[in-house]
């Protein structure tokens, strides 16, 4: 890039994709109710993802934000989660099955934002009595609308079998392989399409 880029702050796409190469992926908790066990998937999540070094990885506790429900009045909240999405090049989704579909909380959060999320990739990792599949199949519909590309691997929690009571969390084993896998998409996915954006 030469001289006059600089002064008139154009920027080359690719070399900044070549200086900052660490992509920003967010854990995004979709439940807020009290006595909630999302925060104890995030956080497994997070600590396989932190393992891998190749990104930087962040819970993003839709709770945090204390949004309206779209079309109340307006609130700092609104404002302050479209800014931390805007800061985020992809995301890992923790979704849990409510009436077969995902929480109200999480549609409202994905209503009120459109821009920044658009070109982005996200994971998905869900939970309920059958791995929460009902519910990850309706938000892979309403991701489509807002332009970000999910991967295929999906790991799927049972409330049987991957938690104690249904609310302490012991994963098996075998979700390891799924969660890198998906995490190695995510980040392929979100690098190539930071170059478009
Ligand atoms: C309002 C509501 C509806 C639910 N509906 C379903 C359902 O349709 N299918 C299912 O597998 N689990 C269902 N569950 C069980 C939840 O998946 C389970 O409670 C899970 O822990 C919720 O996630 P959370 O603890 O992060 O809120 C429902 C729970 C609630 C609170």
């Amino acid at each position: 890039m030469g001289f006059l880029d600089r002064l008139f702050g154009n920027t080359n796409k690719e070399e900044e994709t070549m200086t900052n190469s660490k992509l920003k992926i967010g854990i995004i908790l979709g439940s807020t109710r009290q006595g909630r066990v999302s925060p104890q998937v995030g956080e497994w999540v997070k600590g396989i993802a932190d393992k891998r070094g190749d990104a930087d990885y962040e819970i993003v506790d839709i709770a945090d934000f204390k949004l309206p429900f779209l079309g109340e009045a307006d609130a700092p909240g609104i404002a302050a989660w479209n800014e931390k999405l805007a800061s985020l090049d992809g995301f890992v989704f923790i979704v849990q099955e409510y009436n077969h579909s995902i929480t109200g909380a999480l549609k409202n959060a994905l209503d009120l934002a459109r821009e920044a999320w658009n070109n982005k990739a996200a994971g998905i990792v869900s939970y309920g009595s059958t791995g929460g599949a009902r519910a990850a199949e309706h938000l892979r519909g309403i991701l489509g609308e807002l332009k970000v590309a999910d991967v295929r691997t999906h790991p799927t929690l049972s409330l049987f079998t991957d938690f104690e009571n249904g609310s302490v969390f012991k994963p098996a084993e075998l979700h390891l392989t799924n969660v890198n896998a998906m995490l190695d998409e995510v980040n392929q996915w979100s690098g190539a399409l930071k170059t478009i954006r």
